[in-house]
């Protein structure tokens, strides 16, 4: 079974896995099995579907890895946000099924907590139908597994307060699941602009978080309110909002550090993550090598180191049953993931430099760790070198002065 972007489809591949539009989790567009229509590749491409999963010898061993129930309880919480979403969109009138969404976010918790909490095989839901839909689940995801992780960290460095403020993870992915939510008063014009925003449209769309704030606060737990507020406030003290103190009107100084309630230093992580590798109305989707090399770089400072180096070792840069090409120019798939050596997977011979498919004994696995001389270097037609450099370790790079 292999990940197979969908311009690449071929006839006669056939489907390991369902194709499923997250709005209709429940009646896919295409069974397992089925070897897909040539006809509907357009079709899938006008969806938002980016890649699919083929069958494929002898990576049928991967379907073991592939957890059917974490993709199930991904789109369940999908249907609750679009749910909420769409009553306030319709009635311009808040009415939060908070309930509703909580229990969604504890279902999912739950389950990660029972399965491995990894995200290997994470399955990013696109934006073919609504981008803040589709975004709001993602970083809610993103966010939990982030914390799960931290919080084993917290636990085995006995960092006992750190631990008791990551209690109750169902707060962060409620307010994962809001953070973007004050974007529904931001106008159309603005949010879905293709190109650049003014200094006054920009202004606008950074009250975003204002406007949530206000939205919410009085409907969830100040936990929960503080993610949809303060999830663009930077560690280094940059970011937004400014606020003012309600006495003297003056502007307070920013938020800095750990003054930033943890829940948003998680949430800030997995918002950028997520808006970067997803498709925009102003840009395409990069791939995840890209955005964590550009987070190393573009973002010095940002995020709270520790927090930074836990989802390095959380995100794969190369997803389990993608295809690469190796730097001696054999294809490969990737078969696992080294949290502690991100950018050099474990990999599955496929096809020799010239294209051939190599035979079954030639079709060796090479954990990269152990070959210094051999790097990934393609992936998709995309030269992926720059990007792997600045990746060899999970440790972030340290901020600017
Ligand atoms: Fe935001
Ligand atoms: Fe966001």
């Amino acid at each position: 079974m292999l990940r197979v972007p969908v311009h690449a489809i071929q006839p006669g591949m056939v489907l390991a896995r369902p194709i499923a539009l997250p709005t209709k989790p429940d009646r896919p567009l295409l069974q397992r099995d089925c070897e897909i229509p040539m006809d509907l590749v357009p079709h899938l491409k006008r969806f938002g579907i980016r890649e699919v999963w083929v069958r494929r010898r002898p990576f049928e061993f991967l379907e073991d890895l592939l957890d059917e129930g974490a993709i199930e309880h991904h789109r369940r919480v999908y249907l609750q946000v679009r749910r909420n979403f769409e009553a306030i969109l319709r009635d311009s009138t808040l009415e939060i099924d908070v309930a509703g969404l909580e229990k969604a976010v504890g279902e999912l918790l739950a389950f990660l907590r029972s399965s491995d909490g990894s995200l290997a095989l994470f399955e990013q839901l696109d934006a073919f139908d609504n981008y803040l839909m589709a975004h709001s689940t993602n970083v809610c995801y993103l966010a939990l597994v982030l914390a799960m992780n931290l919080q084993r960290r917290s636990i085995a460095e006995r960092h006992v307060e750190q631990a008791q403020d990551l209690a109750d993870l169902r707060l962060l992915g409620l307010g994962c699941l809001m953070h973007d939510m004050g974007k529904m008063l931001v106008s159309r014009e603005i949010v879905h602009k293709p190109g650049k925003l003014d200094a006054r449209e920009m202004a606008e769309m950074r009250r975003h978080t204002t406007y949530g704030y206000q939205m919410v606060r009085r409907h969830v737990p100040p936990q929960a309110a503080q993610v949809v507020l303060h999830h663009h406030q930077r560690w280094d003290g940059s970011g937004y909002p400014r606020l003012g103190d309600s006495r003297t009107g003056r502007e307070l100084p920013p938020l800095a550090g750990s003054e930033i309630p943890i829940f948003c230093r998680i949430a800030t992580v997995a918002d950028v993550y997520d808006a970067a590798t997803m498709r925009r109305c102003y840009s395409e989707a990069k791939l995840p090598v890209q955005v964590l090399c550009e987070m190393r770089h573009q973002c010095r400072g940002f995020f709270d180191p520790q927090i930074e180096s836990v989802f390095y070792q959380t995100v794969p840069p190369f997803p389990i049953g993608q295809t690469v090409g190796l730097s001696d120019g054999v294809e490969a798939v990737v078969v696992d993931f080294h949290p502690s050596s991100p950018a050099r997977p474990r990999v599955k011979r496929l096809r020799s430099p010239k294209g051939e498919a190599l035979p079954p004994h030639a079709q060796e696995e090479i954990d990269l760790r152990d070959v210094p001389e051999l790097e990934i270097a393609w992936v998709d037609g995309q030269d992926v070198r720059p990007y792997t450099a600045c990746q060899q370790s999970s440790v972030p790079e340290p901020a600017l002065a």
